[in-house]
């Protein structure tokens, strides 16, 4: 694995997507390559969007995950 990879996963596994459930980047990545291709697919699968916000703020980002997934810009690990 190179640097720059290594760096984007340690990222990804301190990021929090989801404040309330306290729910990381890596999670949602990992959702969404096992086939989670729809925001209720990712919700159903990591628990995102069940917490006191409701998903207001967690929303957006997965969607935003999910358009990178489509577009193929995601780093898969
Ligand atoms: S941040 Fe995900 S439910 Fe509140």
């Amino acid at each position: 694995m190179e640097k720059e990879e290594l760096n984007q996963l340690v990222l990804d596994k301190l990021t929090k997507v989801c404040l309330c459930k306290g729910i990381s980047r890596a999670t949602m990545k990992k959702a969404i390559i096992g086939g989670a291709d729809t925001l209720e697919k990712v919700q159903k699968a990591t628990g995102a969007g069940s917490g006191s916000c409701h998903g207001n703020r967690c929303t957006p980002k997965i969607e935003e995950l999910l358009r990178a997934a489509k577009e193929n810009q995601m780093k898969l690990e």
